[in-house]
């Protein structure tokens, strides 16, 4: 295994929607790009990762919300779609391509996504609180869409003027 750059805002990347993965991309090396995505998620300390994170645009993430302490939260999402949306959290959220920055904000308690695991099989979960909130997160990262565009306006431009100060230092690279 090994480990993959993480790729921070404003990087292209994360503003491009991603492309589907293909019927012909499942096998060992779409398998082992999830290996090193979920390595590189656990060494940043982070509960999910995007491919457009790491520089490819597919739509694809891998999610932990036990941080590695329950194999069962351990899961590879390709080609999610949210099929429902119910409720509202509000809630502090990071996002590994910013890093520094946490910020609440404003999601659906409840959502079911459809996805393929690693091998193509067809799944689906019903997702509460923290795990719904990291799908709708890591699948927006896969619609091209960061934790910026959903912050309130004030909480994007206080976001927006430390990334900037982050970056005339350059402490955000
Ligand atoms: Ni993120």
């Amino acid at each position: 295994m090994s480990l993959l750059t993480i790729v921070h805002y404003p990087d292209p990347v994360l503003l491009q929607v991603g492309k589907p993965v293909g019927e012909d991309e499942f096998g060992p090396e779409l398998a082992s790009l999830v290996d090193n995505m979920f390595e590189t998620m656990y060494s940043a300390g982070g509960v999910g990762l995007a491919a457009p994170q790491i520089g490819v645009s597919k739509r694809l993430f891998v999610m932990d919300c036990s941080g590695g302490d329950d194999p069962e939260q351990k899961i590879a999402f390709i080609n999610p779609e949210i099929v429902n949306v119910e409720g509202e959290q509000y809630g502090e959220e990071g996002c590994l391509s910013f890093p520094g920055v946490f910020t609440k904000v404003r999601r659906e308690m409840r959502t079911i996504v459809r996805f393929q695991d690693v091998n193509g099989e067809d799944s689906e979960l019903d997702l509460e609180e923290l795990p719904a909130r990291c799908v709708l997160h890591e699948t927006d990262h896969c619609d091209g869409i960061v934790f910026l565009d959903r912050m309130s306006v004030l909480k994007r431009e206080l976001a927006k003027r430390k990334i900037k100060k982050l970056r005339q230092t350059g402490e955000w690279v």
